[in-house]
């Protein structure tokens, strides 16, 4: 049992720390700089395998106490890697066919870094050996808080098309299936003549001539998601074994895609995640809010910990963009008004050697006198000025609807079109939202979603029959949906529903799909809604209308003069469908008349000043982060808890700047 309790006192403040990169004379300065900054808490031994198990079997924790001692004795906490995500050369060498194999058949072999096969016996037996190890000394030292097992399951490698894995991907259909006839129907074997008569002639979706059978695939995906989990799961209960402290281990929410978190939030004690800016992204702080809000999610709405980001480039993207003075502040910021009540980064110290020298540090290879160590101090007592805002909740009236087994599928080859991805409409659909200040959760299909005025779905192409039920439930019950294009079409098998495409949505939304329209660049579309014309362009439907109203028509392009977006009464709800790939701006207008039936007001604040409220027991907390480059004047009434300055009715915000309000119970959200 874990006897939770945050890690640290307040909002926790830190990063990976990885000394033995140093000699012992540099830690002392170290933690000296650690304690200037503000640091609460680090992450130790993520990649230490090689050095405390320097032969099968025979360990060295020498070096590791005296790092653990250390921090302890100046006030700094642990999170305590089992160093599982890069197993050392010895491993490779013992166990050669332990390592993963790709999809074209290549052994992937030791010098770098990542997971050897999630379905090899010998790294699951090596890896729980560790962790044992690991927990069995340090589960009563003082220093160590938190358990971090292993390191972004599934990045960078997943996937294995080992000997082992295909054996272990046979068992777990057994199990799924329990026979070659329900496997064969469920994989509708019949095309292409793919029938299997024996077991052993099942195999992963490994090279083939064409595209593989896609319900293969989409089973593979979820047996490699199970196949991580069960990695996590078996070091996590050999941690449990001997110590106490809570257990995560660091998800890549937006960016994950080998796991399903829906699931795996469900097997830590605290949720924790990382998140990079992408740099080719003007704006890709919107991709940082959606991703801090899903992970908020996973977490079923309780504080996690921003495990890792970056406090200027990271160096593994093609052209890596330095953060602007104040946009570390912002980013964030922006973390913790979505819920983090842990702010670490990727890492204390830049590394002088090694693939990631070029990466950016808390104490980057310039040292003290630079701009970015100066933020790192200043967010660093920032952070210790909202002790107070730990706990608080984040609170949604939207909900976005988020499926990896959807995205899984909609991912797969031979597509009616590939310039619709799961990605682009999900955050296309967030931008909008996020433009408006409403503030969202996301779900998964079949969460109980009575507590939602209004319920989106970007990216819905996989809806199974309960998920359909559920929506229409929703719906009936008084809820407004918003179901953008090419949804409902498959079911769980990347099967098309019998009845159509769109089948399971056809009685909330009152239509269906008859033919799926991809529209050629040089046609000119646009949708005609009440008299003005928005663009459109790459994918148009073409529409049964089943009692829908018709909302907005195609002008031009192949549907021209058809129905595009349609608005249904079902029970006392709404349903929306959106049977086209708009853009942020061209949202606008549709998302008015949505936001009406739902009942929803955007926060009419200016554009770029974003601003969440995280509500606590005794006061609410305004956190805002302003993107824009001039002053804006922020409608609030409170105390601002870096200043300390009150503010009585308006606070003007600087260009770039972010502030943090305390404010009555109750205010806005
Ligand atoms: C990942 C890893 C870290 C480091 C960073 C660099 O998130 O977990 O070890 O490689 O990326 O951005």
């Amino acid at each position: 049992m874990s006897t939770f309790t945050w890690p640290t006192a307040g909002i926790s403040y830190g990063g990976d720390y990885n000394p033995e990169q140093w000699p012992r004379p540099v830690w002392d300065e170290d933690v000296a700089l650690m304690r200037e900054a503000g640091v609460t808490l680090v992450s130790v031994g993520i990649f230490s395998w090689a050095l405390l198990e320097p032969r099968e079997d025979e360990y060295d924790f020498g070096w590791l106490d005296d790092v653990l001692d250390l921090l302890h004795r100046n006030g700094i906490a642990v999170d305590l890697g089992t160093p599982t995500a890069s197993p050392p050369a010895w491993f490779y060498d013992a166990y050669p066919d332990s390592r993963v194999v790709t999809r074209d058949g290549t052994a992937l072999g030791f010098g770098s870094r990542g997971m050897v096969s999630p379905s090899s016996v010998e790294y699951r037996a090596a890896a729980t050996r560790i962790a044992s190890a690991l927990a069995e000394r340090y589960a009563t030292h003082p220093a160590v808080v938190l358990w971090h097992v292993h390191n972004e399951y599934g990045a960078p490698v997943g996937e294995d098309f080992s000997a082992q894995s295909v054996a272990a991907f046979r068992e777990w259909l057994r199990g799924r299936y329990g026979s070659l006839d329900a496997l064969n129907a469920a994989w509708g074997t019949a095309f292409w003549g793919q029938h299997y008569r024996e077991w052993a002639h099942v195999g992963a979706p490994a090279a083939t001539a064409s595209t593989p059978n896609p319900a293969q695939q989409l089973d593979f995906a979820r047996f490699t998601d199970h196949q991580l989990r069960a990695c996590f799961i078996a070091e996590r209960d050999a941690i449990r074994a001997h110590a106490t402290q809570p257990i995560t281990t660091n998800f890549m929410a937006h960016q994950s895609w080998n796991t399903d978190l829906w699931q795996w939030a469900r097997e830590v004690d605290l949720v924790s995640d990382d998140h990079y800016l992408w740099s080719p992204d003007p704006e890709a702080h919107v991709a940082l809010a959606l991703s801090a809000d899903l992970t908020r999610s996973v977490a079923r709405g309780k504080p996690w910990v921003l495990m890792e980001h970056s406090t200027s480039a990271v160096n593994w993207q093609g052209h890596n963009i330095a953060k602007r003075p104040g946009e570390m502040h912002r980013n964030a910021l922006t973390h913790l008004g979505r819920g983090a009540d842990g702010i670490l980064f990727f890492q204390w110290r830049a590394s002088r050697s090694g693939a990631e020298k070029f990466h950016s540090a808390m104490l980057p290879h310039a040292g003290t006198g630079s701009r970015v160590f100066r933020e790192v101090v200043e967010l660093g007592h920032r952070i210790g000025a909202l002790a107070e805002v730990a706990g608080s909740r984040v609170r949604a009236d939207v909900a976005v609807l988020y499926d990896w087994e959807s995205l899984w599928a909609q991912e797969l080859e031979w597509r009616p079109s590939d310039a619709l991805g799961f990605r682009e409409r999900m955050r296309t659909y967030y931008e909008r939202l996020w433009r408006d200040g409403v503030t969202v959760d996301f779900a998964h299909p079949e969460d109980d979603l009575s507590g939602y005025r209004l319920v989106v779905a970007p990216a819905s192409y996989l809806v199974t029959a309960a998920a359909g039920k559920n929506l229409t439930d929703y719906v009936a019950q008084g809820g407004t949906l918003l179901v953008s294009c090419f949804a409902g079409v498959v079911d769980e098998h990347d099967a098309v529903h019998a009845g159509g495409f769109g089948a399971p949505l056809r009685d909330v939304l009152g239509t269906a799909v008859e033919e799926f329209l991809p529209v050629r660049a040089a046609d000119v579309t646009t949708v005609d809604l009440d008299g003005t014309a928005i663009p459109t362009g790459v994918w148009a439907e073409q529409l049964v209308l089943d009692g829908a109203q018709v909302r907005g028509v195609y002008r031009g392009g192949p549907a021209d003069g058809a129905a595009a977006i349609t608005r249904n009464g079902h029970g006392t709800g709404t349903g929306w469908y959106v049977s086209t790939a708009l853009g942020v701006e061209a949202l606008a207008p549709v998302l008015a008349q949505v936001y009406a039936d739902a009942g929803i007001t955007p926060s009419g604040r200016p554009e770029g000043l974003e601003v969440v409220t995280r509500h606590g027991a005794e006061h609410d907390y305004l956190v805002a982060v302003n993107h824009r480059d001039e002053d804006v004047d922020l409608e609030v009434t409170g105390t601002e808890l870096f200043s300390g300055e009150e503010a009585g009715g308006s606070y003007r915000i600087g260009g770039g700047g972010v502030a943090v309000f305390r404010t009555p119970v109750g205010g806005d959200h």
